[in-house]
């Protein structure tokens, strides 16, 4: 990786590992590009509007900047997909579709987020093994493992550098997440610093896979400079970090704020979607294949991000 293309740079993982590269690989070196203007991401380094479902403009961006490696980070979350699966499969393939096509005529390599999402009722719900059953329910689940299967069709049939991981729910304190099924588990944070108290959407006993920002973006950085020849697989990884339920997350929130307290106002579409995704991936072949292991737990990321959010709103 020495110059890097970042499509949908300006959601909740794109604004932390923008900054994040350009820390490792040089400012000038990681172009941010988005749909729409995003402040700060042209602060300290290259930025661009750029509608990755176009795919002039972004074969055009790839050749005037030289880029080596596409970071594709467009998508619609699991909640908000189901609200309308046409544009999610419109938007989350055709952005993967038109990354793998331009990577194909410009020889990139290619990352892109897979998630346990990917997974469905069907999947066995505990260690969830990285070759398994996937039958997702929801357009999301559906596009990712579309998304998997193509970039594994992009890699065995033209050679291409397709590398990806199936994240759990991203916890962060710089841009929140925008319609997925985990969110909970981040805007928890702000309404028990702003008000000593959440409602909560998703059940309060759902196991669900989780990971702090900072093992996110290491995750990503790690796999991307893995030896290929120690790559039994590609699209996509299983990781796993911690997995919790929101009683135990609202637990963990009382230990610093005593009067914390929870109730539940139960969103039926987040319900069934948080019941069909897993309680706990099996990571095994990211641990053997590239070295993963992460170094955040729940208690560290409690205190961290209580300690972040309430700077941020001060
Ligand atoms: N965080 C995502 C969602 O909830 C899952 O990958 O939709």
């Amino acid at each position: 990786m020495k110059k890097i293309l970042i499509v949908g740079a300006g959601g909740q993982i794109g604004s932390e590992l923008v900054p994040y590269l350009r820390g490792i690989y040089g400012a000038e070196n990681v172009v941010a590009t988005d749909v729409r203007e995003c402040k700060g991401l042209g602060d300290d380094g290259p930025f661009e509007v750029l509608d990755a479902l176009n795919p002039t403009n972004m074969a055009s961006a790839v050749a005037r900047h030289g880029i080596d490696t596409i970071f594709n980070l467009v998508a619609l979350l699991s909640a908000v997909g189901e609200r309308n699966p046409q544009m999610a499969w419109n938007i989350n393939m055709g952005a993967l579709f038109n990354s793998l096509e331009v990577a194909r005529q410009h020889h990139c390599a290619v990352f892109t987020p897979s998630s346990i999402g990917a997974f469905g009722p069907t999947s066995p719900k505990d260690m969830t093994p990285q070759d398994t059953i996937m039958q997702p329910t929801t357009i999301y689940g559906i596009c990712k493992v579309t998304g998997e299967l193509l970039s594994n069709y992009y890699h065995q049939k033209y050679g291409i550098d397709t590398r990806s991981i199936r994240f759990p729910g991203i916890i962060s304190n710089k841009t929140l997440p925008g319609g997925g099924t985990t969110d909970y588990a981040v805007e928890i944070y702000y309404e028990a610093l702003r008000n000593g108290h959440y409602t909560c959407a998703v059940p309060h006993d759902v196991y669900m896979d989780m990971i702090y920002m900072p093992d996110a973006l290491r995750a990503i950085v790690e796999l991307m400079e893995a030896d290929p020849a120690k790559l039994k697989h590609r699209n996509s990884f299983n990781l796993a970090s911690m997995s919790f339920t929101p009683d135990i997350l609202a637990a963990e929130i009382k230990r610093h704020i005593p009067d914390f307290t929870i109730d539940f106002d139960i969103d039926p579409v987040k319900e069934a979607i948080a019941n069909s995704w897993p309680n706990q991936l099996d990571d095994s072949c990211a641990r053997e294949e590239w070295g993963w292991k992460p170094q955040w737990d729940i208690s560290a990321m409690t205190r961290d991000m209580l300690e972040k959010v309430a700077m941020k709103l001060k």
